[in-house]
């Protein structure tokens, strides 16, 4: 295809998707948010009390589910069978069962599939956990985003208590660290830098530095 694609990885709160979101802006590209993808799917199960542990539940209720990501006015949002649940995929009970639930294969095929038939035919940054080892080997720029636990766990803290929601500290971290021992050890694609992959650190980092810096990259090479 003539899109053109960059790809940004990395474990839980390195600050994936506000990064991706401004590289997006910036270059007038798509922004896919790939873990919001698993986190509807989560998110269904939950409410429809699907076994978080039958796989073959799991893939068949994903092809019921009709995942929208949308721009707009209010900004990025998800749509669940036409219903926006923007708000309700960022629970504790989804952060808590969504590693397992993305952990099969059946599950991240038919992911993967969906994000490349919307990669092929725009301009996008995706942001995710395998997009540049498995997704999009071809991506023309390839992102490892990284932080301390401490300082991932301290920013999602942040952002809670922003929008005024509750927040346990402690609990986020040892949620964090449990979805990147789950996340990097899967069998099926599991999260790991790319051998192509440019590994940045953001622990001392600004946001806008971080997406700049990342900017210039695309720009460099596109
Ligand atoms: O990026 P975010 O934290 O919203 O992703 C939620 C979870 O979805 C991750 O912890 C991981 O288990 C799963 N995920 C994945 N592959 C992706 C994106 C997310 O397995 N490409």
């Amino acid at each position: 295809s003539d899109s053109v694609n960059i790809a940004i990885d990395g474990p839980a709160g390195a600050g994936k998707s506000t990064v991706a979101k401004l590289v997006s802006e910036e270059l007038g590209f798509l922004y896919i948010d790939t873990g919001a993808m698993y986190r509807t799917l989560t998110l269904a199960a939950l409410r429809k009390n699907v076994n978080t542990l039958n796989e073959i539940e799991l893939s068949h209720l994903l092809s019921t589910c009709h995942i929208q990501l949308l721009v707009d006015q209010k900004g990025s949002r998800v749509l669940l069978n036409e219903e926006d649940v923007t708000e309700d995929i960022r629970s504790t009970e989804v952060n808590q069962n969504v590693s397992l639930v993305s952990s099969y294969q059946s599950v991240r095929e038919e992911m993967v599939e969906r994000q490349r038939q919307l990669a092929i035919k725009t301009n996008s940054v995706l942001d995710g956990r395998d997009i540049g080892t498995y997704v999009l080997p071809n991506a023309q720029l390839k992102i490892f985003l990284t932080a301390s636990v401490t300082e991932r766990a301290r920013r999602r803290h942040e952002e809670q208590l922003s929008k005024g929601m509750p927040s346990d500290y402690e609990q986020l971290k040892a949620d964090i660290a449990k979805r990147d021992e789950l996340d990097s050890t899967r069998a099926f694609a599991p999260l790991k830098k790319a051998e192509d992959a440019i590994e940045i650190d953001t622990t001392t980092l600004s946001i806008s530095e971080v997406a700049q810096a990342i900017t210039d990259l695309a720009k460099e090479r596109t």
